[in-house]
């Protein structure tokens, strides 16, 4: 690899910074001052310092996307905005998406360049958490949540495995009609809320809605707040995102 492309890689700077590093000599490979941007490096061979501090290759690298609603989950897409596209990281074209999210499901997607976490993660064997919060139209009740632990029919060969369902409110609200706003008149209509958070430890297409579906409540908002034993980092707004710590980069490392 090109030293400078190493340097605005590992160390953050941009190619400019960099090109002014090695001019004023704050650069050494191997212990001796290096100067030319073009200097090819073996990453896990060699020693590179910079202003006196070690460079270090990460071979593995992982985010946390607070997915927005209205992105795909992409590397890329001819029509549509992908999760990729707000990603600004050095290594973001050696990212891809850790299973997937509907279109109008917001929350924690993680972006990583290790195919074989990644498909350990994903894998039906693995039975990896995710937990999602979601506002459901329609009362979900105690019935649902045994039904959610027993496993339910949502048209698949076998039953969804157990999942635990844990209802935060359950409220009525109103809802005026909104293409009708400008008469004053119109009646307000009535509609029951349940605010619910659900772990699943499965992946099936659409599997959250479909369960609800199944139980004939629609989710009118989903959003995943945990998976692998992660939380979302609750001061990302959609569509911010930083790397895992070193912390939930072993935890993910020791899942299965
Ligand atoms: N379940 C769904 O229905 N949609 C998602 O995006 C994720 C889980």
């Amino acid at each position: 690899m090109r030293l400078d492309k190493f340097l605005a890689t590992c160390a953050g700077s941009t190619r400019s910074e960099v090109k002014k590093q090695l001019k004023k000599g704050m650069v050494l490979v191997n212990g001796a001052v290096e100067t030319h941007p073009e200097r090819q490096i073996d990453p896990q061979q060699d020693c590179v310092v910079l202003a006196g501090k070690p460079v270090c290759w990460q071979p593995f690298v992982a985010l946390m996307l607070n997915k927005p609603a209205g992105v795909v989950t992409a590397t890329e897409d001819r029509r549509q905005k992908t999760v990729m596209d707000g990603i600004d990281h050095p290594r973001r074209k050696e990212l891809f998406p850790v299973g997937r999210l509907d279109i109008d499901t917001e929350g924690l997607l993680l972006l990583m360049n290790d195919g074989a976490l990644a498909h350990r993660m994903l894998s039906p064997r693995h039975h990896v958490d995710k937990t999602y919060y979601a506002k459901v139209l329609g009362t979900v009740d105690a019935q649902d949540v045994e039904a959610f632990a027993k496993g339910i029919d949502i048209g698949e060969k076998a039953q969804t495995l157990p999942a635990k369902l844990e209802i935060q409110s359950v409220k009525e609200v109103e809802q005026p009609f909104s293409e009708t706003d400008s008469d004053q008149e119109s009646p307000a209509e009535h509609a029951v809320i349940s605010e619910i958070y659900l772990t699943i430890c499965e992946g099936k297409f659409h599997q959250v809605k479909r369960m609800f579906e199944a139980r004939g409540k629609k989710v009118v908002y989903l959003k995943r707040v945990k998976m692998a034993g992660i939380a979302l980092d609750d001061t990302l707004a959609p569509g911010q995102w930083r790397e895992l710590t070193n912390e939930e980069m072993e935890r993910l490392q020791k899942l299965c």
